[in-house]
C-alpha cells in the first residue's frame, strides 16, 4: 500500500527539509525567543500536547503522517528535575549525539502510552559532531511521521545551548544491546524473538519507503532499533534521514554519513544514496542476528574485521552457515528458515541497488517465514559446539561491553 502524502519540501538536502517544513517555524521562534526567556508553547505546540502512542498506533496500525507534529516544549528544568540532574545512575546509553538518560515525569499522567510517565532524554554533548541539523531532522522526521514500528518522539527542549530530545522509553534497550552485551543482565535472544524484531524493523523502513516522497533512513543499525517491552521493535534517530530522490535516481553526496560497517558500497565509493542503501544496512542487521556477530569489529583477526566481506560467501552454504550461527543460540532455531533468512540478507546485500529487494518484499518474506511450525527448534548439540569455535574460540567474549550499562535488566525497569 502506498501512503498519501505530499511532502512539500525539495529533495535536495535536509537543511532544505528542515527550511521548508511547517515545525521549522516554530524551532527558529523558539531559537529567537529562549535568548532571553523561556519559550513555552508557540501555535503548533502546547505543553498539554498529548503523548497518546499507543492510541495513535491502534488508530493507524499502517502508520501516518501527522498534519502537524505534535510535540512538546519541555523546559531544561523540567528535563533536569526528570532525570535527577541528569544523574549518571539514569544514563540509559551514549551516542554521536551524547547521552540519554531515563526519566520520570512528575505529573499526573494524561497520555496512554503504556508506559506511564517514563520517558527517555537524549542530551546534546556540547563536543557532538552532530548538532544542531541532526537536531533539528529528528525533529522535523520523527515529529510528524508515527508508525507502530518508529519511536515516538514526545518532544523537546531548546533553552540557551542546551539542545534535548525526549522520547518515549522503550523498556528493553537497543537490538545491539541484546545481541553484543555480555553479563548476567543481558539475555540472548531466542531465534523467535529476532525474528519478531527484524519483522518490526523491517516494517518501520517499508513504511519510510512508501511514503509518496520516500523517506531514506540512512543510518539503519542494531543500536537503532529499540524495543519495547514487548519486543516490538522501533525504529530510532533520524539525524541523518532525507527525503528521497524520485523513482530509482539517487541522492549525490559529498560527505558520506552513517555508520561503518552498514553502509551500502555504491554509496561510499560514489556518494549515490538510494533507498536501496537502506535495504543493504538491513541485510546487514541480519547477518548479526544470525550470528551474533558486530558489522565491523577491529578486534576480530586480519580479513574479518568488516562481517559481510567475511560471512558473505558462507551464507549461501546450509552445512557452514551452521557452524557460524550465534553460540547464544545454544542450536535452538529451525535450521530451515535460518537459511532461508541467510538468503534473504544476501539478496540484500547485491552489490548492485537494483538487484536488492524492496523492503516491502522483505517484511512480506519475514512474515512468511515467522509462520511455519517450529519443529526442528530442538537443541542441536553438535552445531552448539561447532559454534563456540566460531563466535567464542576468536576472541568475541566479550568485545565490548554493553554501551548502556543499564540495558536491559529485563525486570529492572
Ligand atoms: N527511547 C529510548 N528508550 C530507551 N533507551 C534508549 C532510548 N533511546 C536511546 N536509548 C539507549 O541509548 C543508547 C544510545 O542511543 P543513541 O541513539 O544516542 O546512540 P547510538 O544509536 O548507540 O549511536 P549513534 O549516535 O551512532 O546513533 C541506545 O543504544 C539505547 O540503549
Ligand atoms: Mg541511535
Amino acid at each position: 500500500m502506498r501512503y498519501c502524502c505530499c511532502w512539500g519540501f525539495p529533495v535536495e538536502s535536509s537543511t532544505s527539509i528542515a527550511n521548508c517544513h511547517p515545525s521549522t517555524e516554530a524551532i527558529s521562534r523558539t531559537q529567537t525567543q529562549t535568548t532571553n526567556t523561556t519559550y513555552s508553547g508557540g501555535s503548533n505546540f502546547s505543553k498539554n500536547s498529548h503523548f497518546s502512542a499507543a492510541s495513535d498506533e491502534e488508530a493507524f496500525p499502517d502508520g501516518q503522517i501527522l498534519p502537524d507534529p505534535n510535540l512538546r516544549i519541555f523546559t531544561f528544568a523540567e528535563l533536569r528535575a526528570a532525570t535527577k540532574n541528569f544523574r549518571p545512575r539514569t544514563v540509559l546509553g551514549e551516542g554521536g549525539f551524547g547521552k540519554v538518560y531515563k526519566g520520570w515525569l512528575d505529573e499526573k499522567p494524561s497520555w496512554r502510552n503504556g508506559s506511564g510517565s517514563v520517558i527517555a532524554v537524549k542530551k546534546l554533548n556540547s563536543e557532538s559532531l552532530q548538532g544542531y541539523e541532526e537536531w533539528k531532522s529528528e525533529i522535523n522526521f520523527l515529529g510528524r511521521l508515527s508508525h507502530p514500528n518508529l519511536v515516538k518522539l514526545l518532544g523537546y527542549c531548546l533553552e540557551d545551548r542546551e539542545l534535548l530530545l525526549v522520547y518515549e522509553f522503550m523498556q528493553k534497550g537497543s537490538l545491539e544491546n541484546h545481541l553484543f552485551g555480555r553479563g548476567s543482565v543481558v539475555q540472548p535472544l531466542p531465534w523467535k524473538l529476532r525474528l519478531k524484531i527484524a519483522i518490526g524493523a523491517a516494517g518501520g523502513l517499508a513504511f519510510l519507503h512508501q511514503l509518496e516522497r520516500q523517506v531514506i533512513y540512512r543510518d539503519f543499525k542494531s543500536s537503532n532499533i529499540l524495543l519495547d517491552g514487548l519486543y516490538n521493535a522501533k525504529l530510532s534517530d533520524f539525524g541523518l534521514a532525507k527525503v528521497g530522490p524520485s523513482s530509482s535516481k539517487s541522492h549525490v553526496t559529498t560527505r558520506v554519513m552513517g555508520t561503518h560497517g552498514y553502509v551500502a558500497p555504491e554509496y561510499v565509493s560514489t556518494g549515490h544514496l538510494y533507498v536501496k542503501s537502506d535495504v543493504y544496512a538491513f541485510g546487514v542487521v541480519l547477518v548479526e542476528m544470525l550470528t551474533g556477530l558486530r558489522a565491523l569489529d577491529g578486534n576480530r583477526p586480519r580479513g574479518r574485521h568488516n562481517l559481510v566481506d567475511w560471512i558473505k560467501p558462507v551464507l549461501s552454504d546450509r552445512r557452514k552457515l551452521k557452524s557460524f550461527m550465534d553460540s547464544r543460540l545454544e542450536g535452538r532455531y529451525p535450521s530451515k528458515t535460518v537459511f532461508q533468512v541467510a538468503q534473504l540478507a544476501l539478496k540484500c546485500l547485491e552489490q548492485e541497488p537494483r538487484c536488492r529487494p524492496s523492503m516491502k518484499d522483505v517484511l512480506e518474506t519475514l512474515q512468511r517465514l515467522e509462520a511455519p511450525s517450529e519443529k526442528s527448534m530442538e537443541p542441536k548439540v553438535r552445531n552448539r559446539n561447532n559454534n563456540q569455535g566460531i563466535a567464542q574460540g576468536r576472541g568475541q567474549k566479550p568485545l565490548y561491553p554493553p554501551r548502556s550499562p543499564l540495558h536491559p535488566p529485563p525486570r529492572s525497569h
